[in-house]
This record gives C-alpha cells, sequence and structure tokens, in this order.
C-alpha cells in the first residue's frame, strides 16, 4: 500500500484547499486512512451488537465508539471532509444495540470491566442537545447504573479491581476502558470528586504495575491473581507469564487518553505521575520494537522465537500512543528518536495489514484473537491463538493511529 502513501503526500496541497464542509465530498481526490478505515469498519456492521452477544462484544463497541468520536473531536478540522458515513449516528445505533444490557448494576458486575468503554458513547448522547429527553434518560441510567456496578465489582485483598468472574484475576485489559470511564463520569457528574477519583485511577494502575511489572522488558504482564492459585501464577507477585502486545497497549492508551483529557492540568503531582509511567513505557516500547519492521512482536518477552509474530493489534495501539505523546509534547527534546519510531511503525502496518479490497473499503488482517488467562497462559497459548481477519481490537486503534499520524503530518 505504498504507493498510496505517496499519492496522499502528492495531493495535500488540494486537500489543504478542499471545503471543510463535512458534507461535500466531492473533492474529495483521495482518503485519509483514519476515515477510510472508520467507513469501512462502519460497512461491515461492526460496532453495533449482533444478536448472540459474547462477552468481547462490550470491547469491540467502545473501541469503535471510542475511534468514531476522537474522529469528530479531531483537531484536524479538514478530517472528516472524505468520510461517507454519519460518525455520530454509528454511536448512537451501536449504544441503542448494547444499552439494554447495562441497566442492572450487579448484572453489570458479570461482564467484563471492558463494560465501561460504553461510558463514552453513552456521556456524548447525553450531553448532545439534539438528544430526546427519553434517550437523554436511558444514557444517564447506564452511566449511573455502570458507575454504580464499580462498587460492586469484586476487589482482591488490596482493593484491586477484578477483570471478570475469574476470582483474583486483574488484567491490564480492564484499565482502558475503566480510567477513561471514571475519569469522564466524574469530571461530568462530581467535579468535587475528580482529586480522589483520580487517586483511586492511580492505584488500580500501580496495583497491576506493581504486580505485573516484567524486569527484562520494562512493559507489564498480562495480568495476576491474588490468589497466587493458578497453573501459571509466579509466586510471589501471581503475574502471569507473558508480556502480551494488546494488553500492553489496552494499557499504555488508557495512560496516554488520560494525559490528553487532563492536558490543562499539566505538571500536578497526579499528572506527573501517570506521565512517568507513560513515559517509562515509551522508552521500554522503543526498546523492544522488532528493529526491521519497528513494529512488535505479538509476545513481548520472546521477540524472534518461533511461533512468535509481529502483530496489528498491539502495534497499531503503540503506534497511536507514541504519535499521540508527540502531539502533546510530552517527549521534550527526544521528540525526533519518538516521531522516528512511530512513522517507522505505522508505514509497517500500511504496508502489512492493510488491504484494499475491490469495492473500495479497506481490510484489516493480522490480529490474534482474544487470549484468555482462563489458559494455560503459557507461550504456546499465546502463539496458537488464531489471527483474525478484520477485527476491530486491531482496525479501531488503526484508526486512532492513522488520525494522530494525519494530524503530525
Ligand atoms: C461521497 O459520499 C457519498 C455518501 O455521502 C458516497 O456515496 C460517495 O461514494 C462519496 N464519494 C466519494 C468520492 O468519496
Ligand atoms: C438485577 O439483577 C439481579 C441479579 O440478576 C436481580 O436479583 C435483581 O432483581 C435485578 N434488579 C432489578 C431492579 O431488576
Ligand atoms: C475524598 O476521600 C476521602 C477519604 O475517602 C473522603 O473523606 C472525602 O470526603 C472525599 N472527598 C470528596 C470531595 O469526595
Ligand atoms: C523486579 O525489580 C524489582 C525492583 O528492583 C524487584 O523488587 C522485583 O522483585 C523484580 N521482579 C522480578 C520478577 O525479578
Ligand atoms: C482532568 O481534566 C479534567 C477536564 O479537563 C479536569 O476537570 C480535572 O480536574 C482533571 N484531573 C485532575 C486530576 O486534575
Ligand atoms: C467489500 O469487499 C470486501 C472484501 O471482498 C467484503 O468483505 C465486503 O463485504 C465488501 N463490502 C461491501 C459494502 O460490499
Ligand atoms: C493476512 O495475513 C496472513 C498471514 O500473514 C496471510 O497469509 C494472508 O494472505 C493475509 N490476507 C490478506 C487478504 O492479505
Ligand atoms: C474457562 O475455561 C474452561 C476450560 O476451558 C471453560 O470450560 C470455561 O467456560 C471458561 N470460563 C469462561 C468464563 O470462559
Amino acid at each position: 500500500m505504498k504507493h498510496h502513501l505517496q499519492w496522499l503526500a502528492l495531493s495535500s496541497v488540494a486537500t489543504a484547499l478542499a471545503s471543510n464542509n463535512n458534507n461535500d465530498n466531492t473533492s474529495c481526490s483521495t482518503r485519509p486512512y483514519s476515515t477510510w478505515m472508520a467507513d469501512s469498519i462502519i460497512s461491515r456492521g461492526q460496532g453495533i451488537a449482533p444478536a448472540e452477544l459474547t462477552s468481547s462484544i462490550y470491547l469491540q463497541i467502545g473501541v469503535v465508539q471510542a475511534a468514531l468520536l476522537q474522529l469528530l473531536e479531531s483537531p484536524l478540522s479538514s478530517t472528516l471532509r472524505c468520510a461517507q458515513h454519519d460518525y455520530r449516528s454509528h454511536v448512537r445505533q451501536g449504544t441503542k444495540s448494547i444499552v439494554g444490557q447495562l441497566l442492572n448494576a450487579s448484572e453489570d458486575t458479570q461482564y467484563p470491566l471492558d463494560r465501561l468503554s460504553l461510558g463514552r458513547g453513552l456521556l456524548d448522547e447525553y450531553l448532545d442537545t439534539s438528544t430526546s429527553s427519553s434517550d437523554k434518560q436511558t444514557a444517564k441510567s447506564a452511566l449511573d447504573t455502570l458507575h454504580k456496578s464499580i462498587g460492586l465489582q469484586p476487589k482482591n485483598q488490596w482493593g484491586g479491581l477484578w477483570y471478570f468472574t475469574y476470582p483474583y484475576w486483574s488484567y491490564l485489559d480492564g484499565m482502558y476502558s475503566y480510567t477513561a470511564f471514571e475519569s469522564l463520569y466524574t469530571n461530568a457528574f462530581n467535579p468535587s470528586g475528580v482529586l480522589n477519583k483520580t487517586n483511586d485511577i492511580i492505584y488500580q494502575l500501580d496495583l497491576l504495575w506493581i504486580h505485573c511489572i516484567d524486569n527484562n522488558t520494562d512493559l507489564l504482564f498480562h495480568g495476576y491473581d491474588a490468589s497466587v492459585t493458578a497453573s501459571w501464577a509466579q509466586p510471589i507477585t501471581g503475574a502471569s507469564p507473558m508480556v502480551w502486545g494488546r494488553s500492553m497497549g489496552w494499557y499504555f492508551m488508557a495512560l496516554i487518553d488520560w494525559l490528553e483529557e487532563n492536558s490543562s492540568i499539566t505538571r500536578t503531582t497526579l499528572w506527573n505521575h501517570i506521565l512517568v509511567r507513560y513515559l517509562d513505557f515509551a522508552a521500554a516500547l522503543l526498546k523492544t520494537a522488532d528493529p526491521d519492521s519497528g513494529a512488535w512482536w505479538q509476545v513481548l518477552n520472546y521477540p524472534g522465537r518461533e511461533g512468535n509474530y509481529i502483530e496489528s493489534s498491539g502495534s497499531a495501539m503503540f503506534t497511536y500512543g507514541l504519535y499521540k505523546g508527540e502531539r502533546l509534547g510530552l517527549f521534550d527534546n527526544d521528540v525526533d528518536k519518538y516521531k522516528k519510531a512511530a512513522d517507522k511503525a505505522y508505514n509497517y502496518l500500511i504496508d502489512n495489514f492493510v488491504v484494499e479490497n475491490q469495492n473500495g473499503t479497506l481490510s484489516w488482517n493480522g490480529t490474534v484473537s482474544v487470549c484468555s488467562l482462563n489458559s494455560s497462559a503459557t507461550y504456546d497459548y499465546y502463539v496458537n491463538q488464531p489471527i483474525l481477519y478484520d477485527s476491530v481490537h486491531g482496525s479501531a486503534p488503526f484508526v486512532l493511529a492513522s488520525l494522530e499520524h494525519e494530524i503530525s503530518a
């Protein structure tokens, strides 16, 4: 797909001159990857609950909504020029398809923490002045119920939230949804509680950091068992043995999204605490990036081992997180180094995982299916999980990475 990148660059002058009117795509001679992939996700009907629900549908809808809402809020006013679908309407449809599942707090605790990723779409709907009063009421009720469900979520002996129904197991994955929800909800409905809530968020993030830090990669293992009884639990920490790209990706995105949302209060103690974690991980990601491709292995603590491969969801998440740190000015004097790393990884994503279909839609390749700790959690388990085509766990973060790339270009 290299030729498209060049085409995109050559047409950037035309792009800059084109109208900002969202619906005027007549002068849209080429499409940015961000909206092109977003339109393709929508054309596949993704981000909307199917008739049969699985426990992973909450996060699938949530991450598509996060990508679409970030496009809508993009500082790049020309971003939506080539959009072919109504993103806000797709977010609303996604919410409508799942909101009925969310209205009982004790039932909510039976779903993974990922359910909280639906808070973005719900809050956007609640705050939208064109929302009908009954939809507004439903959105508020779902937000309040989700909020209540965090209080009812089972916790380990240190107060660490279980990720799902598995007793005493906490996963990095849940932090993407939890961090954003707590922060958005508190800012919107309980501003005087923000400081307390931020302490709670940092406590949850740090419990995972303390138990899961891998001294070799400086990244985090997938999760830990606070009861230290799982077959895979390391004897002292309870950590699982693999540093899994996608789970680390969720955690990394949680940090950078929080830092952006709070960029107005930079350099306070709490902000700096999260910034330091983010910068440490960013440095570790530069160290663990595969030197040839610039992208990241599925199992980050066994680079190059037989069976391991460069995985597209974790790689897209890290690329997004690095670009965004650059845009927010977090890298100070090292900015060139990080931009170069993000560019190299981004080009690899385009050349290797983006597929242009005959009908003009884009597909997305190379995303590992769900990896659970309800398994042997061994190296062989991770590298033998199926590889999915068109998984939103990869394509939605690619939308976000593309958006950041286009902003910084
Ligand atoms: C313009 O948008 C319409 C739908 O709004 C779509 O059908 C058409 O394919 C788009 N054209 C281009 C050149 O993107
Ligand atoms: C919520 O779900 C729980 C568990 O399924 C049930 O016992 C309870 O009655 C429900 N509450 C409401 C208000 O429906
Ligand atoms: C913050 O937390 C402390 C300790 O839990 C509590 O006493 C205090 O009321 C909380 N403050 C706010 C504004 O919520
Ligand atoms: C990693 O390093 C920390 C701090 O030096 C140490 O407390 C911890 O035991 C180490 N973890 C492992 C698994 O070696
Ligand atoms: C995070 O940002 C929001 C809105 O930008 C702000 O209201 C809140 O106080 C910030 N959080 C902290 C810990 O300062
Ligand atoms: C476009 O082509 C792809 C690949 O053949 C297919 O999966 C998809 O359903 C098509 N989309 C539409 C809207 O026809
Ligand atoms: C997707 O990736 C797999 C593994 O690299 C490859 O075999 C397959 O041809 C790719 N599919 C497409 C449509 O490019
Ligand atoms: C956990 O794994 C066992 C054994 O494979 C399976 O029977 C069970 O359904 C799994 N639990 C969940 C909640 O997926």
